[in-house]
């Protein structure tokens, strides 16, 4: 039942902070050890291959972010659709991961055959742990998030994202790599500052009443928040049938800047990062062509950009590492309430499936 809430998704997405405080209990002990199933030894891995769909396959874009800059280990990322006709070779020392909240996924389950006997441990991060998907890995990855009604995928989101990380962690310390500081105890602040960004939610609902009169889109990231670009645009298509794209940042003048006048919001995610003064600049190219911009940062960035936004949602200031699992929030909102005031089903979007067992 919707425990109150008028759409299971708007449930889902108030119950993030419990399940990522759920996600970290089951891999982050008290004393601040990240201990995962056995069978995963990043002494003895050399490269990962991440296989996925949809959003899940937007949270393996993120972990390899965190997995080459935390352990600087080599990955590759494929939709699963296109992984498993492809016949891509595989080197010695290969872990592949294949991430899935259904576990039912029928090309992540393809692909995850096509990999049998290829690679040297084959992994799957689900949520559904009685799956396809986890029978037929020989690791599997809980992530905890407890059963996902709403087609579009917002809990499981977040969760994969949490158990990724504590994965590309435990990575650097199979490694003898030093964690970022303050990880891991700084993942423990996690499920405060989700519920903490929860609260823009009325300042998304009233920026989202002027974005439901638009025709197109536009979602801009840099580094690790250019998945969460993506992710955004995914979930406002799915939910709003609101044509919407997501770019990174820096290919904005490789073609799309042409799309750009003044009908076309553009929502730009950008915590104040290292890459943060890159994105802004990009974010002043759409302004001087008459786009208009929601920004999405902290305070530090609202100080610093928000002259001549149509808008500025302001997150609470995170470490870096952090910074793509909040910001999934205003994307899962900005998709929601867009939605609410389009007037369109929010839980059960036209033409999908929740699972997609067929390909
Ligand atoms: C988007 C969404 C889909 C799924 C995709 C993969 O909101 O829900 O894109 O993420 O169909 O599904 P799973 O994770 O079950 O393999």
């Amino acid at each position: 039942d919707k425990d109150g809430h008028k759409h299971f998704m708007a449930k889902e997405i108030a119950e993030q902070p419990v399940a990522v405080d759920k996600a970290l209990k089951a891999y982050l002990s008290d004393s601040g050890e990240i201990q995962m199933p056995e069978g995963l030894d990043f002494s003895k891995i050399e490269r990962l291959s991440l296989v996925a769909c949809g959003t899940a396959y937007y949270a393996c874009m993120v972990a390899k972010y965190w997995l080459e800059t935390i352990a600087r280990l080599p990955v590759e990322v494929d939709v699963a659709s296109e992984f498993r006709y492809r016949e891509p070779p595989v080197s010695p020392g290969t872990l592949a991961l294949f991430v899935s909240q259904s576990g039912e996924t029928a090309d992540t389950l393809a692909a995850l055959r096509y990999m049998v006997d290829k690679v040297d441990v084959i992994a799957g991060l689900v949520n559904v742990s009685e799956s396809s998907i986890a029978r037929e890995s020989d690791v599997v990855l809980p992530i905890y998030a407890g059963p996902e009604i709403s087609v579009a995928s917002t809990k499981a989101f977040t969760c994969q994202l949490t158990v990724l990380l504590m994965l590309a962690l435990k990575a650097a310390q199979d490694r003898g790599l030093p964690l970022p500081e303050g990880m891991p105890a700084d993942l423990r602040a996690l499920p405060g500052l989700i519920h903490q960004s929860l609260a823009s939610e009325a300042q998304i609902a009233a920026a989202s009443r002027d974005l439901a009169g638009a025709r197109d889109i536009i979602f801009l990231g840099r580094g690790q928040l250019y998945p969460l670009a993506l992710e955004g645009a995914l979930k406002l298509k799915e939910l709003s049938y609101i044509h919407a794209e997501g770019y990174a940042s820096g290919e904005l003048k490789h073609g799309p800047i042409a799309l750009i006048d003044d009908s076309v919001p553009v929502i730009v995610m950008a915590p104040r990062d290292a890459l943060f003064e890159k994105t802004i600049s990009n974010m002043q190219e759409v302004m001087a062509r008459g786009g208009r911009v929601v920004l999405v940062t902290d305070a530090d960035g609202a100080r610093e950009a928000s002259d001549g936004t149509a808008e500025v949602i302001t997150m609470p200031q995170v470490p870096d590492a952090l910074a793509p699992i909040l910001y999934a929030i205003p994307a899962q909102q900005i998709a929601y309430f867009t939605a609410i005031a389009k007037g369109t089903d929010v839980d059960q979007p036209r033409n999908l499936a929740k699972s997609v067992t067929v390909e």
